[in-house]
């Protein structure tokens, strides 16, 4: 069994890994020379915990080959798995199929047998059938099966994710395109991994719907956190209750300050332009793409009352500007609207974040970036946590005290424990929670009182 993968992205260079781990021979192809010779070297272009590993030792064990030359990568593979990127269209939020149909030009001109192509990059409804007249007009000598194979990788976890999928949707319409997926996906047999195989319609939808309802999910006990705020209730132990039900499930139901990534704010739009374009409402995903966009404002605003009303002339000691830990991916990161927002209204802002600073400098200009957590928040007005990173979890609070200006903690991500920091002596905000303040000793709370 041989596959080539188009495209050394996220999705395609941890799939190409994977499948190769399967025991399969995979070749990844990608346009950038740089990049394949750094991956010949072992240089992954991304974080992602355990790829590194995965990678070379794939590559030693000769089943993991990377080229630029698509024409030969494909030639003689039971499938071809495209993986480019389909970004959302500027302006219009549509998926931009550019480079899909481009690489989809390319493959059926390098193809030499009876082939199967798989969509593994996020496609809207219909791309398959678009593929499969695009196959039949340029190469009508050739048997060409088009599939859809929808990932659902969660970035810092993506290798277990692939492993270990909850399950694997397949989109097909012939019997040969059938049994060359589930040979591929065979190593999972043993994990009794449900195997879903679809219409490729079915399989297309199937991606939006998961991303727009994980994206409702979180969007809803958002929600659900401010009203905790103002009525004095605990959204922590909302979401317990909320999710001890096995109806809800426990997962997908911590507050914060919005949701962001490279999938759930493109696959919200992309839905809702499918659906406009098949004429149907879909009030639901609308309600959450706009709560979701205006709550990274509202967060600012948080912030700037915490702070006096104004943070002009204050430093803000941020730490974390991924959009969720373990990634240095900063697309759509809710630091890219929270941090300039602030700088607007006149604070200085220095931030920390293990992994995300390189990819955030260019979107971020005037940030002080940082060594660690505690250089960030040294002289700091507030220290503002926006990634729930481990490291952060673990930082001294009694030094996080004395570097402080004034003992005053924003946590847009629940990681502490209110009592604890109030026991510390800050004064700590965070979402959906009471505001506890411990920065005044007993003594002075008498003589304010
Ligand atoms: C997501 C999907 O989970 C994955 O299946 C798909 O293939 C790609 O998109 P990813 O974007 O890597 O994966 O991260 P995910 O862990 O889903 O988090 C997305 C965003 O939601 C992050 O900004 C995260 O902070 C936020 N989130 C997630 C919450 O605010 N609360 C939660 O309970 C979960």
């Amino acid at each position: 069994m041989g596959i080539a993968m188009i495209g050394t992205g996220y999705v395609g260079l941890v799939s190409a890994a994977c499948f190769a781990e399967f025991g399969i021979d995979v070749v990844a192809v990608d346009k950038d020379q740089k990049k394949i010779e750094g991956l010949w070297d072992g240089k992954i272009p991304i974080y992602e915990p355990g790829l590194d590993d995965l990678v070379s030792r794939n590559v030693a064990s000769g089943r993991l080959t990377f080229t630029t030359d698509l024409a030969s990568a494909v030639a003689d593979v039971d499938a071809v798995f495209i993986a480019v990127g389909t970004p959302s269209r500027r302006g219009d939020g549509h998926a931009d199929l550019t480079f899909l149909f481009a690489a989809a030009e390319e493959i059926a001109k390098g193809l030499k047998k009876e082939t199967v192509v798989v969509t593994k990059s996020t496609v809207p409804v219909g791309t398959g059938a678009k593929l499969k007249a695009l196959f039949a007009q340029a190469r009508p000598d050739l048997k060409i099966h088009v599939a859809s194979n929808p990932e659902f990788l969660r970035e810092g976890s993506a290798i277990e994710d692939f492993m270990r999928p909850d399950r694997v949707v397949v989109g097909v319409e012939s019997e040969h395109a059938r049994q060359v997926m589930e040979k591929i996906y065979r190593p999972l047999n043993l994990l009794k991994t449900p195997i879903l195989v679809t219409e490729i319609e079915t399989a297309e939808l199937i991606k939006y719907a998961t991303n727009s309802f994980l994206a409702t999910k979180i969007t809803f006990i958002n929600e659900m956190a401010d009203l905790c705020e103002k009525v004095g209730a605990d959204v922590q132990t909302v979401a317990r209750g909320l999710g001890l039900d096995g109806r809800i499930g426990p997962k997908f139901l911590h507050p914060g300050p919005g949701y962001g990534g490279s999938c759930f704010p493109k696959d919200t739009a992309a839905l809702l332009r499918i659906a406009e374009e098949a004429n149907v409402s879909m009030r639901i995903v609308e309600s959450v793409v706009s709560v979701n966009d205006g709550r990274k404002r509202n967060m600012v605003r948080k912030i700037t009352q915490a702070c006096g009303g104004s943070v002009r002339g204050q430093t803000i000691g941020i730490l974390g500007v991924a959009f969720k830990p373990n990634t240095d991916d900063v697309r759509d990161s809710p630091a890219l609207v929270i941090v300039p927002a602030l700088q607007a209204e006149g604070a200085t802002v220095k931030i920390y974040d293990p992994e995300g600073m390189d990819m955030a400098k260019p979107d971020l200009p005037g940030v002080e970036w940082c060594n660690d957590a505690y250089e960030a928040i040294d002289g700091a007005d507030a220290m503002v946590v926006l990634t729930e990173w481990n490291v952060f979890r673990g930082i001294d609070m009694d030094r996080a005290k004395s570097l402080l200006r004034r003992p005053l903690v924003i946590d847009l991500r629940n990681v502490y424990d209110t009592q604890d920091m109030a026991n510390a002596g800050f004064r700590y905000i965070s979402i959906g929670r009471n505001e506890v303040d411990g920065s005044m000793s007993n003594r002075d709370k008498d003589q304010a009182a």
